[in-house]
């Protein structure tokens, strides 16, 4: 019999997810006790956008459809921006956008505040790049954040996956946040936050840009 000829696989289309942790860079401790108390702040004010998650059904409050000057009104939130600045191009060069010279620039920035048991359903950020999430505070047993195969609709017949398969061959992938994480991911993949089964609140920041 003969032998089998050497073969390569090779990842095509690749989706990239950018993580990077800050919680360990010296004073950071400081700068996530304001963002947290701003946010906290901010939600008590914002009736608007407690109405807004009630009508909506959001346990909890989120500042989506009530504020769009975040940057503006705290400089907390400046200072997160000119970070996530940073970051956000640094993803975009991994991607290899061809910007034309140009950076991809904050379209919305938004405070989500999750009760125990609230959740945030499938779903995409239309209109935009790259999304993601910058996370205040994660309390043991808080949500991680759930990504979706975005060929999911395309696997007619495709077996699944072994559970302790590689995680890029999984369907569903959790990625566990802890504060201070970034994450960010190209706008069109889908996906969602499971119910929050912490005590407490789970406080992030999420944001587009394009
Ligand atoms: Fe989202």
């Amino acid at each position: 019999m003969t032998k089998t000829a050497p073969a390569t696989v090779s990842p095509l289309f690749v989706t990239e997810l950018y993580r990077a942790d800050l919680a360990t860079q010296p004073g950071f401790e400081d700068f996530l006790a304001e963002l947290d108390d701003t946010c906290r702040a901010i939600a008590d004010e914002d009736e608007a956008g407690q109405t807004w998650s009630q009508t909506k059904g959001y346990l909890g409050y989120t500042s989506y459809a009530s504020l769009n000057d975040l940057p503006a009104r705290a400089s907390v939130f400046a200072d997160l921006k000119a970070m996530l600045d940073t970051h956000v191009a640094a993803f975009a060069e991994k991607l290899d956008f061809d910007l034309h010279g140009q950076k991809l620039k904050l379209n919305s920035l938004w405070i989500n505040i999750l009760e125990p048991m609230g959740h945030h359903s499938s779903h995409i950020h239309p209109h935009s790049v790259v999304s993601g999430t910058f996370y205040v505070s994660i309390p043991e047993g808080a949500s991680a954040l759930r990504l979706e195969d975005p060929r999911l609709g395309f696997m007619m017949n495709a077996p699944l996956r072994k559970a302790n398969g590689r995680s890029e061959h999984q369907t569903f992938v959790n990625v566990t946040p802890q504060a201070g994480t970034v994450l960010l991911w190209e706008s069109w993949l889908r996906h969602e936050v499971p119910i929050n089964l912490s005590d407490d609140v789970r406080i992030s920041v999420s944001f587009n840009y394009g």
